[in-house]
């Protein structure tokens, strides 16, 4: 499973990239707002960090067909051509997606809150389908289990589709969907920064040294023994 950063914080994401194995950035249109910066400065600074063949997806905003395809056609003019363009799935969508498809651009399908848009995303072209986890379970539902079935429905249909679980609160239900084998997850960097944040880990550690230094002196380590 590939682990993604949600957000546009250069600063965090430059500090995600020096501590964590992580594989690109996915952004929407509320991620680019909270950064308080104009949308192609910050998306291009991102791009120039992580790396021309690094992942990073990028939100059309426009609500007819026409429109997104246009606003993907720019994403791809600023960010490169292998940019994910991320696509709403709904009607509208469906139909970019077909036309984007035809063109070979790489596509993500968003605003996933049920397996059939998933599996209708897949058939139109999309190669990333994001089911938002979190936001599915706030809705009384199972966003893990939804994500799993998403999974299901494109390995059973033979759809060359994987699934980018988005929206996640906590490390359970990226674990989860680890175990699971989808394709990708991406998360907002409090919930990568808690990923191992943990006492019992810390308090380990922390033992280890301590005994070591009792042997060979206060700050010493294997290099100086
Ligand atoms: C991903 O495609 C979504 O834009 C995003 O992950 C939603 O996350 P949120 O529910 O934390 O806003």
């Amino acid at each position: 499973m590939k682990l993604i950063i949600d957000d546009a914080h250069i600063d965090q994401i430059k500090k995600i990239y020096e501590f964590y194995p992580v594989d690109g950035v996915t952004t929407n249109p509320t991620i680019l707002a909270q950064s308080g910066r104009k949308p192609y400065d910050v998306l291009k600074e991102i791009r120039e960090f992580i790396g021309a063949d690094a992942e990073l997806h990028v939100q059309v905003v426009a609500k007819t067909a026409e429109g997104m395809v246009e606003d993907a056609h720019r994403i791809q003019q600023e960010l490169g051509k292998n940019t994910f363009v991320k696509i709403p799935s709904i009607e509208q969508g469906f139909k970019a997606m077909k036309i984007l498809k035809a063109e070979n651009a790489n596509i993500t399908a968003t605003a996933i809150y049920t397996p059939m848009q998933a599996f209708l995303a897949a058939k139109a072209g999309a190669s990333y389908a994001a089911p938002y986890i979190n936001r599915i379970d706030n809705m009384g539902y199972d966003g893990v289990s939804i994500a799993q079935h998403i999974h299901d429905i494109f390995k059973n249909n033979n759809l060359n589709a994987n699934v980018l679980a988005a929206s996640f609160k906590n490390s359970q239900q990226m674990l989860d969907l680890a175990e699971y084998g989808v394709g990708a997850a991406t998360a907002s960097p409090d919930v990568i920064f808690a990923l191992v944040k943990n006492e019992a880990i810390t308090s380990a550690i922390n033992a280890f040294i301590r005994d070591f230094e009792s042997l060979v002196g206060e700050g010493k380590t294997m290099k100086d023994a």
